[in-house]
């Protein structure tokens, strides 16, 4: 039987060539997003058969159950990947508290949602891999809940490994720096922001999607591999992140 695997925010990004990454190794793939039009159009496109769209909000644990059990009920489920993701730009002594609220939602608590079911519902032997950040490691004014709920991501990520290493699942994460997707373009609109990423980063460009999809199926096939957050950013994390606030405040005051 052909094994499963579900992409959560597959629909765009980062998730949407996780998912293509995913088929063209072999898997039926089960993207999830906030509609099932979204993850739809991605599924249309995969190589293969036995794929399905399915409508999940991270943040809501009915949702990440129901799309797990489904997925997992014919004990096939060998990986699970979450790339669902969102941020916000302001200073912590302006952000409103619902924004941080909401933030921290999508990237930390939607993330514990969906170890939860994951962990319950992967074969033994399977693997998890979530999507943290270089701002897991690497602070930027202005990305307050973001920074912090993906560090958070990166603790997470240990723990369940250790706490679902007796059944073989491995946990691992990748922490991207930049990727051009529908999540980054608003920021590289801003004059100086994309300049300022790319002298931060020592191989001098950003990643692509499918090179972090690479990533991941890395993370979720390598045998010995769990408890681990890949850094993947052109060596961006050996300099400064880029002062993406000062350049808002220099565009539009
Ligand atoms: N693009 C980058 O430069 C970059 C860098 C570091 C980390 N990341 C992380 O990688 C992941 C993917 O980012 P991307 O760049 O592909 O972004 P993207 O905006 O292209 O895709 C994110 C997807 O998550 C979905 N999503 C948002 N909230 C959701 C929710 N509550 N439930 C289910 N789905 C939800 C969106 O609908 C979207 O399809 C995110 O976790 C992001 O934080 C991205």
């Amino acid at each position: 039987m052909t094994s499963r695997a579900v992409v959560l925010g597959g629909a765009s990004g980062i998730g949407a060539a996780t998912a293509r990454a995913l088929a063209a190794a072999g898997h039926a793939v089960t993207v999830a997003d906030l509609t099932e039009e979204g993850a739809g159009a991605v599924v249309d496109d995969l190589p293969g058969t036995g794929h399905a769209a399915r409508r999940c909000d991270v943040t809501v644990e009915t949702d990440v159950d129901a799309l797990l059990s489904e997925a997992g009920a014919d004990g096939n489920l060998t990986a699970v990947v979450n790339s669902a993701g969102s941020s916000t730009l302001g200073l912590l002594t302006e952000l409103d508290e619902a924004e941080f609220r909401r933030v921290v939602d999508i990237c930390l608590h939607g993330a514990f949602l969906v170890l939860k079911h994951a962990g319950r519902h992967v074969a033994d032997g399977g693997a998890i891999c979530s999507l943290t950040s270089l701002n897991a490691r690497q602070p930027a004014a202005g990305f307050g809940p973001y920074c912090a709920a993906k560090a958070g991501l990166v603790m997470l990520t240990e723990v369940a490994a250790l706490e679902l290493a007796p059944r073989g699942v491995r946990v691992n994460a990748v922490s991207p720096g930049l990727v051009d997707t529908p999540l980054t373009a608003p920021a590289m609109d801003i004059p100086g922001v994309r300049e300022d990423y790319l002298a931060n980063t020592p191989l001098g460009r950003a990643g692509t999607a499918a090179e972090v999809a690479d990533a991941v199926l890395f993370a979720l096939t390598t045998p010995w591999l769990t408890g681990e957050a890949i850094d993947l950013n052109g060596g961006a994390h050996l300099r400064a992140y880029p002062d993406v606030h000062g350049h808002v405040v220099r565009a539009f005051g």
